[in-house]
């Protein structure tokens, strides 16, 4: 879908990429248009970064009047996805609840429904802060991003079957011949291990805990940053995090937005599945 009254950067038959405020270019966007809102804002951070976060005080009011616009422009069965990065308080080894202030005032406030909460872990991640990491050796490494799946209703479309995990070597080895393997039966906690356990679906439903390395150090992108001359964006997600978010929760034709999309993983990955 083109915006209507604004030129966009970039285009495929896919879609299309607008470099302007996201709050000028979400309202020219009709109502009830976007399936997905899929995203990662500038993170609440104590250390300014080149990209412009703001302190944490402010954020939460500036952080909400996107999210108004998004839940007006949200189908029904819409979803909005939020990475927030976790902050620590200034001067402090004490952690910042702003994801969670956050994600507490687009439910009772905004009336978005937490349709499930995920967790991204990155096992690549330097530790940090160095403060209280590296140099004074109190706090662990901060390796998990909160990510929010949020919905305008309490049905918004989703199909976990579309984002299966690998099945471990045990479970492999479970489907080829189950009856070496156990005897059906009822476990302590009530469930019924029976056959059904043993069919081939294709893949493991995923869990909430999203397992993502973020080392790209050699893709096309930056090696388009390369030939151009400019640095890469200084804070990309992995492009599975959002592909994982849009198989799950749209079909290929649907309209999928990133508001805040930087180098724009999210619409490369849109753009390849189609
Ligand atoms: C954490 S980065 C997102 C990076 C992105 N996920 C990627 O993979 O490249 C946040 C981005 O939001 C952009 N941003 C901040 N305020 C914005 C606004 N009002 N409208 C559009 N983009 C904004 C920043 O410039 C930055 O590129």
């Amino acid at each position: 879908m083109n915006i209507e009254n604004a030129t966009p950067s970039y285009f495929t038959a896919h879609g299309a990429a607008y470099v302007g405020d996201s709050l000028d270019l979400l309202a020219k966007l009709p109502d009830n248009s976007v399936n997905l809102v899929m995203t990662s804002p500038p993170f609440a951070l104590q250390r300014q970064k080149e990209y412009g976060n703001l302190d944490q005080h402010d954020y939460i009011g500036w952080f909400l009047d996107f999210a108004r616009l998004v839940h007006r422009k949200l189908r029904d069965d819409g979803s909005f996805v939020i990475d927030f990065g976790g902050a620590y308080m200034k001067g402090v080894p004490v952690r910042s609840l702003y994801n969670f202030r956050l994600l507490i005032k687009l439910v009772d406030e905004l009336g978005f429904f937490l349709a499930e909460d995920f967790y991204w872990f990155n096992p690549s991640k330097l530790p940090s802060p160095i403060e209280w990491v590296n140099k004074r050796k109190l706090r662990a490494k901060d390796s998990v991003n909160t990510v929010w799946w949020l919905s305008k209703t309490e049905w918004p479309k989703a199909d976990v079957s579309k984002v299966l995990a690998p099945y471990s070597d045990r479970m492999k080895k479970l489907l080829e011949d189950p009856d070496k393997y156990y005897t059906p039966k009822m476990r302590p906690s009530g469930h019924d291990i029976g056959s059904a356990f043993a069919k081939d679906n294709g893949g493991s439903i995923p869990s909430n805990l999203l397992q993502i390395p973020n080392t790209e150090s050699n893709g096309q992108y930056l090696a388009g940053c390369k030939a151009v001359g400019v640095s890469g964006h200084p804070a990309r997600f992995p492009a599975k995090l959002p592909e994982f978010f849009i198989r799950m929760l749209t079909d290929p034709e649907d309209l999928v937005v990133d508001i805040f999309a930087g180098s724009n993983t999210t619409g490369q990955v849109q753009g390849y599945r189609i």
